[in-house]
């Protein structure tokens, strides 16, 4: 009989239940990556994923908490149970699905390649790779760009950082050649640095979406429904249309 009420407890009080009994979903992100999140002159953290995760949070009635973890850092977190989700613009891949459930997308990006004007008024995919090893490409380390720039420029020197504006700042004082990261992250760049340029030719394309731990199926398919529901309405693509087009 005792077996039985374990048994059911663990089957019926989920992780949604646990999240609505603290009464705060904990969210966890890197430090920052405009426009999806960052902090304004205030302090107040903003951006895409933030204004999401608020939404979320609303539907389960609960306070949202940002933990701020490093990026390359960020998947074994969410196993050690260090928050209930991410939703830190992450891609989709295959090998990290291995170790996280990831739900259905809620965003499509791609690998972009950014450069500074002010060193070379052109610069192509294809001179990237004619320059072989003399070329510096920044990345964030553990991001699908590092994979990305190993993979199509493997002679290449790869310098990683720890945060994608860290990465950016190698390129904007000249010390880098180029760097590989998802395209919107330049949208927001240009516009502070008008003389870095993007190079308009996507190197992939991929789906962000959130990432939960394995064991909490309750989760998945609830933020699976609420992102088909949010889909539907237009929520998502207000979300888009105020933080990433405007
Ligand atoms: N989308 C890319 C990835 O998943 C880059 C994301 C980096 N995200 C961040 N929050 N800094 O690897």
């Amino acid at each position: 009989f005792i077996l039985v009420v374990i048994i059911s407890i663990s089957i019926f009080s989920g992780k949604i239940e646990e999240i609505q009994k603290r009464g705060v979903l904990l969210v966890g992100q890197d430090p920052a990556y405009a426009p999806f999140y960052g902090i304004d002159i205030n302090g107040k953290r903003i951006g895409h994923d933030i204004a999401f995760a608020k939404i979320l949070a609303d539907f389960l009635g609960v306070k949202v908490k940002f933990v701020i973890t490093n990026w390359d850092g960020i998947i074994p977190a969410l196993m050690a149970n260090k928050f209930d989700i991410i939703l830190a613009a992450m891609t989709i891949t295959p090998e990290r699905a291995i170790k996280v459930n990831f739900t259905i997308p809620y965003y499509q990006t791609g690998q972009a390649l950014m450069f500074n004007s002010q060193k070379y008024s052109n610069l192509t995919i294809k001179d990237i790779k004619n320059m072989g090893s003399k070329v510096k490409i920044a990345v964030q380390l553990g991001s699908t760009g590092e994979i990305v720039a190993r993979k199509m420029f493997p002679k290449a020197k790869i310098l990683t950082f720890e945060t994608v504006d860290a990465a950016a700042y190698q390129v904007i004082i000249k010390k880098a050649d180029a760097m590989v990261f998802d395209d919107l992250y330049f949208g927001t760049l240009v516009k502070k640095y008008p003389s870095m340029k993007m190079i308009n030719e996507l190197l992939t394309k991929e789906n962000l979406g959130i990432a939960v731990n394995k064991k909490d199926i309750d989760l998945l398919l609830w933020l699976n429904t609420v992102i088909e529901t949010l889909k539907v309405d237009g929520t998502l693509e207000e979300l888009k249309q105020e933080w990433i087009l405007n």
